[in-house]
């Protein structure tokens, strides 16, 4: 298919030399009028091009600049200078797109990631980005394999809907009424049979009712799709559109669920170790040159790979929300007054500066909390026989707080109705969704990982709007 050139990574993966190869790609550098450090995004690694003295004429060679394309044809031959095994002795040099050096953004040099959010469209020709990139597509690869190769039904659940997944009510809308205010009836109230459904609509929060239903018949679903959430949190660790996975199981409980969720966050982080250990050791040395720049009780006590090497070879603390209270509670930290929250009493909702408490400082490990009380959880979570918590489950990651939310679910009628009423969740237009409880309804547990949280926690990367390759935030919406 891409006979008309190797890609670079194919190229310098083999020892073979002497023979005549085409490469495409975009310039790094040139040097002396000679080398040109050429990249296609296959690896972070260049193909030094050399254009030996005599084979360009003057202006071509003027136009052999940063972030111009070309087609290089030639022999590739064991290299005589150093930092390259083999080069490319070019025979023919194409310009196939210019790139004004004047205006091109991008300069070789090592640019803030602030800038180069900025320039969004341009930055996965950057190292960090490029390799950021690569290693996002090998996550969601092996999330689809992990999948598979289990028996799951991959199940693709509407982006648009007219329910309220969570109960949280942070959606967006979806409408096609317009806005200047004639979409209203007499007594001012919008009139949604006009509008394109008929009904009023949203963008999903999460796939897993949905998911609910095809567990329901196919007993293990998984689901892969951009959910979108309107709060207004301006956070490193939040994005108003971001991507999950939800499995949903039959017959399962909530330690099935846990144990589901364990093996899956170790699998893919083991598939990204074997796969793209060149990204990760590139994005290891920027970490840790970060890190460099922070005061020293700051920085992190484990490099990169060593962190998910750790992650890999142990086990995740599990234990209950109310062991952890009690730990918080009685943490120095809390009782010297160092948590903007402080801890006093059964009931609080966690803050991610109790959950890094947790897991950076006490366990110093990923930590899985369970059976949180039922107030601070959504609707259709199993209610334990304490009559005060249910079976939730959120699995914490150091650097990054809650990584996964799930639980076993609500599969008894009668005290899932009575839990909507309690929240004033409107049943009639959940009726599709309770018929899973009315007809062969059985035990059944799944979980949301949030996947740029993942890449965040993979890639060693701080901030969520540089794992995505267009985040969108309050007030930005670019690209
Ligand atoms: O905890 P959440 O809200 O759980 C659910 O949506 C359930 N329906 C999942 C299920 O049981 N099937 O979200 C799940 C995960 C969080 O743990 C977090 O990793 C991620 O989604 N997440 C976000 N990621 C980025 N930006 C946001 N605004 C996020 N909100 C949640
Ligand atoms: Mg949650």
């Amino acid at each position: 298919m891409f006979s008309k050139r190797t890609k670079i990574k194919i190229l310098l993966q083999s020892d073979k030399t002497d023979f005549e190869a085409t490469v495409m790609g975009w310039v790094k550098t040139f040097r002396n009028n000679q080398f040109i450090a050429l990249n296609d995004g296959s690896t972070n690694q260049n193909m030094q091009v050399v254009a030996e003295l005599g084979l360009l004429d003057e202006p071509t060679l003027k136009r052999i600049t940063t972030g111009a394309c070309i087609k290089a044809t030639g022999k590739i031959i064991p290299s005589l200078g150093k930092g390259q095994k083999i080069e490319l002795k070019a025979t023919a040099i194409e310009i196939l797109g210019d790139s004004d050096p004047e205006k091109f953004p991008l300069q070789p040099k090592k640019h803030s990631l602030e800038f180069l959010r900025e320039i969004a469209h341009l930055r996965f020709r950057t190292n960090t980005f490029g390799a950021v990139f690569r290693v996002r597509h090998a996550l969601a690869f092996a999330i689809h394999k992990f999948f598979h190769d289990r028996g799951f039904v991959y199940l693709h659940t509407p982006i648009i809907t007219a329910s309220d997944a969570e109960g949280a009510g942070e959606m967006f809308r979806v409408t096609t009424l317009p806005l200047d205010g004639t979409a209203k009836d007499k007594n001012g109230e919008i009139n949604f049979k006009d509008d394109f459904f008929g009904r009023s609509t949203n963008l999903t929060v999460s796939g897993q009712l949905e998911a609910e239903l095809g567990a329901m018949a196919f007993s293990e679903v998984y689901t892969f799709g951009p959910t979108f959430r309107a709060e207004n949190s301006n956070t490193a660790r939040h994005l108003a559109e971001f991507w999950m996975i939800e499995p949903e199981v039959a017959f399962a409980d909530l330690d099935d669920n846990m144990n589901l969720a364990e093996d899956f966050i170790k699998y893919i982080i083991r598939f990204a170790m074997e796969n793209n250990r060149e990204d990760l050791d590139f994005l290891a040395q920027r970490l840790a040159e970060e890190e460099k720049s922070k005061p020293q009780n700051e920085r992190s006590e484990m490099g990169l790979i060593e962190k998910l090497e750790f992650v890999l070879n142990n086990h995740f603390e599990r234990l209950t929300y109310t062991e952890a209270i009690d730990i918080l509670r009685e943490s120095n930290h809390n009782k010297k007054k160092k948590f903007q929250y402080p801890v006093d009493a059964w009931g609080i909702d966690l803050q991610s500066e109790h959950e890094r408490y947790l897991v950076e400082k006490h366990f110093k490990k990923p930590v899985i909390l369970t059976n949180y009380p039922k107030e601070i959880k959504a609707f259709y979570m199993r209610q334990n026989d304490d009559g005060k918590t249910v079976a939730a489950m959120d699995i914490l990651a150091p650097g990054i707080g809650e990584i996964v939310g799930g639980s076993q679910r609500e599969e008894r009628y009668d005290l899932l109705m009575k839990r909507m009423e309690e929240m004033n969740i409107p049943s009639e237009e959940l009726n599709w969704y309770l018929d899973t409880r009315r007809f062969g309804a059985c035990q059944h547990a799944g979980f949301g990982l949030g996947f740029e949280r993942m890449v965040l926690f993979v890639t060693g990367m701080t901030n969520i709007r540089d794992v995505i390759p267009f985040p969108r935030y309050p007030k930005s919406a670019n690209f």
